[in-house]
């Protein structure tokens, strides 16, 4: 089946999808994007997902060029088409094609660029990995300060996917200033007790919309929060730890650096809550 994507008011063939050799997101990554999962052909959180893409496009100057429920009628649309049960839908606005290269935003702006398609992956909730858990390895965070938004500059995330990579783990944690910040797509925790703890929101870190509703559902559950930053000793010291994004949902943490997280083994609280979060966002998805 060839895959339907969407690109500027055009659902095609994604042999046939065009963008401009000059388009803002190619040259210089000047575009912001959002990945919602879709679990049983429906959305999970899609009004977080909808409502960061609206704070990112407002912090980078660019005008939004849907409504929520425009948005959410391309998304089913796509879904539709392609016939996706279990997996993703990804969506990129750009600050489109000014017909030419210049580090200056067009003036007046030109259209931005809109392009979705989808990744099915069957299965996506019944991940294997969330059995054994994810291991990690710690790498400096060089990325820029705005972290808060998603931008399509994913350069340094994916050399450090590669070097995760190369040293047969499954991600990497950035540390800065002696803490860490986040994975390299996904934010980062650590479970002591019955206490949950992850840095607090700031320019260092994605939102996380997976982050938000697991930190809402831990409370529910009569489990503390603890939002402040934590180091790599502790993290190794911890009883569990785990990450959160819309494509791994909560994963568990069960080694970093080399040092087993706990019994080096999943634990109940992550289990618990991974359980939850799938549980209500199924119950919840659109
Ligand atoms: N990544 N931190 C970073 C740097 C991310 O790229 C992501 C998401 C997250 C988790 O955010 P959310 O829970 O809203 O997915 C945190 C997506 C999944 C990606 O790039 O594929």
């Amino acid at each position: 089946m060839t895959r339907i994507v969407y690109v500027n008011g055009a659902f095609v063939p994604e042999a046939e999808a065009m963008v401009s050799v000059f388009d803002r997101g190619f040259l210089m990554a000047d575009g912001v994007y959002e990945v919602t999962s879709v679990l049983g052909g429906k959305l999970i959180d899609f009004a977080g997902h909808a409502a960061r893409l609206s704070r990112s496009l407002s912090e980078l100057e660019m005008a939004n060029p849907h409504t929520d429920a425009e948005w959410l009628a391309l998304h089913r649309e796509l879904v539709a088409q392609n016939a996706v049960v279990d997996g993703m839908v990804y969506l990129q606005v750009t600050r489109g094609n000014p017909g030419d290269r210049d580090f200056a935003y067009p003036n007046p702006p030109v259209p931005p660029t809109v392009v979705m398609f989808t990744q099915s992956k069957p299965g996506l909730a019944e991940n294997p990995a969330a059995k054994t858990g994810w291991r990690v390895i710690s790498t400096p965070d060089l990325r820029w300060g705005r972290r808060d938004i998603k931008t399509v500059q994913l350069l340094y995330p994916s050399m450090a996917k590669m070097a995760a990579k190369a040293a047969h783990v499954d991600d990497c944690w950035f540390v800065e200033e002696g803490v860490v910040t986040e994975g390299t797509s996904n934010n980062a925790y650590v479970v002591k007790g019955n206490k949950i703890i992850t840095r607090q929101l700031s320019h260092d870190i994605l939102h996380g919309i997976t982050r938000a509703a697991v930190l809402r559902f831990a409370a529910e559950a009569q489990m503390e929060v603890e939002e402040r930053p934590f180091t790599l000793a502790e993290a190794q010291g911890a009883d569990e730890a785990f990450i959160t994004s819309a494509s791994a949902f909560v994963m568990p943490v069960v080694e970093v650096d080399g040092k087993a997280v706990g019994t080096g083994k999943p634990g109940a609280v992550v289990a618990r809550l991974r359980e939850i979060y799938l549980d209500e966002m199924r119950k919840s998805a659109i």
